[in-house]
């Protein structure tokens, strides 16, 4: 496996709509892979990543700098109490005031590289930055890489419920870790 050498870099909303089809594109290209296969077209991406950062969330771009390309990035937000699902959040551990990492997504080029657990570091220093009490997300259960990172990493499984996307009914756990 060749060594490469990653910079996780924060970028503001400028900086995204700059580089919107790269971006757009590692997203929705991770999210139509298994284990999630959704339907995702790169239009729909950039409307999830950008609604995502009108609410206030933060951004983390992944930079491969001997290729000189982006290859993954991590969102992430202080919930609130009017977020989407924050019922469910809160009963399993990430109540209003909590960090959320909302998404991260990784180019299959760049997988098993550790650029996945970068992001997930940056964004717990932003936490911790923040002085938050608790950082966490949600994911599905057989989304094993994904859940290697945080388990790895000290967070603890506080639950798993049910979300209904379109008409398709699936399980997310939720894994926290105290700051
Ligand atoms: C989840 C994702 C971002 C991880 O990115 P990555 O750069 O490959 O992650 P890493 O290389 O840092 O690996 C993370 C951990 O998972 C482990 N891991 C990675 N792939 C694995 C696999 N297929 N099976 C088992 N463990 C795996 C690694 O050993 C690593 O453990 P460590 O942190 O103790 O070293 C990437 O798989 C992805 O983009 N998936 C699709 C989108 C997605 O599901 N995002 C999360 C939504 S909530």
């Amino acid at each position: 496996m060749k060594a490469t050498t990653i910079s996780i870099v924060p970028a503001s909303a400028e900086d995204a709509a700059s580089v919107r089809p790269i971006i757009s594109g590692i997203y929705a290209r991770a999210f139509r892979r298994p284990p999630w296969n959704e339907e995702w077209s790169d239009e729909e991406a950039w409307d999830a990543i950008e609604a995502k950062m009108d609410r206030g969330a933060d951004l983390f771009l992944a930079i491969d700098e001997d290729g000189e390309q982006i290859v993954g990035l991590g969102l992430g937000i202080v919930l609130t109490d009017d977020y989407p699902d924050i019922g469910d959040l809160t009963r399993f551990g990430l109540a209003p005031g909590s960090y959320y990492c909302i998404d991260m997504a990784v180019c299959q080029s760049h997988q098993r590289r550790g650029i996945g657990g970068q992001l997930l570091e940056a964004r717990e220093r932003r936490a911790r930055e923040l002085g938050v009490p608790a950082i966490g997300m949600r994911t599905r259960p057989d989304n094993t890489p994904c859940v290697a990172c945080y388990t790895h990493r000290g967070y603890s499984h506080t639950g798993t419920y049910q979300v209904v996307t379109g008409h398709v009914e699936s399980p997310r756990a939720v894994h926290v870790k105290q700051l």
